[in-house]
């Protein structure tokens, strides 16, 4: 077959279970199991039988080259059609080479880091054998219990929607060169809303939260070009996603015009049986295609029913034609007709898994995403002090973080390894203390002892890779096991301390911020996370992370995020001594550290906020401008954050709503007039009847270095 293959033919020489193979995705263990014909483990859990592997569409999670090229042989000898299957996989922060976490990435606030990180992934993953990965996860965040926001760059609509084109733009480039791959948006839709943040759980949203907050992002990678859409594990409106007409037929299709192939969720067609939307695997089937999934992932409903359903009249032919044309038409774009080994070559994946460039590109990310949240005159050590690593993080190579299978954790460098090439074996002294989650405090009596040693002591606090990512929801969110009572040994010997915390979500660190003259929320950093930390600990790099994700003052404050609504009884400075007002009566109502916010080793100083005018007709535009002047005496990097609140609107609106940002590096005392320019557009929203416009009327510009600190001007839309 070449590359001119005409789908349209091809799909008419396949008979009806040809067709419905296509719609079958299989884990690789399916093709690589070693006695043939004998239906045992996944295999026959699946209900699967040998011969359906064979016309079956797509694998999920290769090993590496070798494994896909073989597992390709083999089917294209086996199958009756010969079309060339697909391979998909999780890369999500990187291959082999691991980037942060998307959530530390988000915290970089700068676009180029996602593009680079789809860019090396797409690399070292298209050299082993994948066609698409299954990223960016877009899902809007707002609840720190929940272990995938590790997956999520946060809690901003805005913020979210510009970092998944980004990501798809890095996978994908324009998928004619064999080092990019696919890119496949998920979870749609809102799987961050799951009810108390626990896994797989309920999502019930009202239709103008879904559509104003959580539609966007995913609608953003779309218009970038992303290939795939996967469905999500959550209902929706009382449906499972993985069998909603309104979110695959009338949203996708209708609304948003997405041509490419829906996928569900691992199992999640299955599952609408276990949801109780559908009796039998029969009415899973009907179900799940007549909402409009495409391809099922490890379950075999279609595969076994599809068939008799057609005959039955129950489900039209021409579904199915539908979804196979937009797989054979994937597989077209990805070249695969003309050649089923697109880009797998083994040796050369292995000069780029770890090599310099990618090792440097990891390290720029690594660099900008940690947050420095408070730092009392400790911070940037110098490098002649005597330095006590305490803590089950000081020594560990758990900082690759979830989703990154195929890193290599035992090719780690470790925090006290790279301090130890820094400053020289001599000025590092190392206690565990405890273990991440474990009862047994008998090792802070040495602990202390080493702290009491050294000039300094870095505290390397926080969570295992294992207790983020998909199943590591939590209800308490603090630091876990004996840490904080380690923590609070150390602080009580008063001297310099930095707390440097690892963790896949923000953590209740309320308590501990209290008492630590210094805290950097360093995430699960990745393959270079040791020494781009060591990097901002001496000064080397001034740190420059923003959150993108609020750290709540107690978990019970949860969900906390900027952009909510005012309340008719909001606290203000006037009613803080009232009781009837919308607060706690034990704790503030801002989180402890908010949405934006972040601290640099130097000062930046806000002047000058000017509007252009202070009116404008839908067709003008208003130019914000304010003034950044570095005021301290080491060049840093300042986010920029504009703002917008629209005073008054048919529905309610939140009290300020990011509409862009600027990354700006400074020189001591250099300062720059930073503009923004407003649009119409930008004024746009769900109004009282669910349509996306503006509204008459006046609205706040605010301008600041986060959520919590802006400076306001106001405009009025004529
Ligand atoms: C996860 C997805 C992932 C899929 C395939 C599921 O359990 O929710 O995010 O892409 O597995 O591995």
């Amino acid at each position: 077959m070449n590359k001119e293959v005409d789908i349209n033919e091809l799909l008419k020489e396949l008979s009806l279970s040809e067709k419905i193979g296509q719609l079958q995705q299989l884990a690789s263990q399916f093709y690589i199991k070693d006695s043939e014909g004998e239906l045992t483990g996944p295999l026959k859990d699946l209900g699967i039988s040998e011969e359906k592997i064979w016309v079956s569409g797509s694998v999920l999670g290769v090993k590496d080259a070798e494994e896909a090229r073989r597992i390709q042989d083999k089917y294209l000898d086996r199958s009756s059609t010969k079309i060339p299957l697909l391979f998909m996989a999780d890369i999500i922060h990187g291959y082999r080479t691991i980037f942060p976490i998307p959530l530390a990435i988000g915290c970089t606030w700068n676009l180029n880091n996602a593009e680079l990180c789809g860019q090396v992934s797409a690399k070292e993953a298209a050299l082993s054998g994948v066609h698409v990965t299954f990223s960016p996860m877009v899902d809007l965040v707002r609840d720190p219990r929940w272990g995938r926001v590790m997956e999520s760059t946060g809690e901003d609509t805005y913020l979210n929607s510009v970092f998944g084109k980004a990501f798809v733009k890095g996978y994908q480039g324009d998928l004619s060169s064999n080092y990019n791959i696919a890119s496949c948006v998920k979870h749609f839709a809102a799987y961050g809303a799951v009810e108390a943040g626990r896994e797989y759980n309920t999502v019930d949203l009202s239709d103008r939260q879904l559509k104003e907050y959580y539609l966007p992002s995913y609608e953003s990678s779309i218009d970038e070009g992303a290939k795939m859409v996967m469905t999500s594990f959550n209902t929706i409106h009382g449906v499972p996603a993985s069998g909603s007409k309104y979110l695959m037929r009338d949203i996708l299709r209708d609304n948003f015009q997405f041509d490419g192939v829906v996928i569900s969720d691992w199992g999640a067609v299955g599952e609408l049986q276990v949801h109780g939307v559908a009796a039998d695997d029969e009415e899973v089937a009907e179900t799940a295609i007549s909402a409009g999934v495409d391809v099922e992932m490890m379950t075999s409903c279609y595969i076994n029913n599809l068939e008799n359903l057609v005959k039955e009249g129950r489900v039209q032919e021409e579904l199915i034609d539908e979804a196979v044309l937009r797989i054979l038409q994937l597989k077209k774009d990805l070249g695969l007709f003309s050649d089923p080994y697109r880009g797998m070559d083994g040796n050369k994946a292995k000069q780029m898994f770890m090599c310099n460039e990618h090792k440097e590109a990891v390290r720029k990310v690594a660099r900008e995403s940690i947050v420095l949240l408070k730092n009392d005159n400790v911070l940037p050590l110098s490098k002649d002090k005597k330095v006590a690593v305490i803590g089950p993080k000081g020594d560990s190579t758990d900082l690759l973080g979830g989703w990154s299978w195929q890193g290599r954790k035992e090719k780690i460098t470790t925090l006290k390894e790279n301090l130890i090439n820094e400053i020289g074996n001599n000025l590092i002294s190392y206690a565990e203390g405890c273990d991440i989650n474990g009862h047994d405090e008998s090792g802070f009596e040495e602990a202390v002892n080493v702290a009491k040693e050294a000039d300094v002591v870095i505290l390397a606090l926080g969570e295992s890779s294992e207790m983020s990512g998909e199943g590591g929801s939590r209800a308490y969110i603090g630091l876990p096991g004996v840490q904080e009572r380690l923590a609070e040994e150390i602080l009580r010997l008063n001297k310099p301390t930095v707390v440097l915390l690892f963790s896949g979500r923000p953590l209740e660190i309320t308590n501990l911020s209290k008492k630590a003259p210094a805290i950097i929320e360093a995430w699960f950093p990745g393959t270079e996370g040791g020494s781009a930390i060591t990097e901002v600990l001496y000064g080397d790099f001034n740190p420059s992370g923003r959150l993108t994700m609020s750290f709540p003052y107690a978990t019970g404050q949860i969900p906390v995020y900027y952009n909510c609504y005012n309340t008719g009884r909001p606290k203000t400075a006037n009613t803080a001594e009232t009781r009837y007002v919308s607060q706690f009566i034990d704790i503030p109502n801002e989180p402890l550290y908010p949405f934006g916010y972040g601290l640099s080793y130097t000062q930046f100083q806000y002047k000058d906020f000017t509007l252009s005018s202070n009116k404008m007709t839908k067709d003008d535009k208003i130019t914000a401008s304010v003034t950044v002047k570095n005021i301290g005496d080491r060049k840093g990097t300042e986010t920029v954050q504009f703002y917008i609140r629209d005073l008054v609107g048919s529905t309610v609106r939140p009290v300020k709503e990011l509409k862009g940002f600027k990354r700006i590096e400074l020189e001591p005392q250099e300062e720059l007039k930073v503009e923004f320019v407003i649009t119409e557009e930008m004024l746009r929203y769900y109004n009282i009847d669910c349509e996306l416009v503006s509204e008459l009327g006046d609205f706040h510009a605010m301008v600041g270095c986060n959520s919590a600190d802006t400076y306001t001007e106001k405009f009025t839309l004529l």
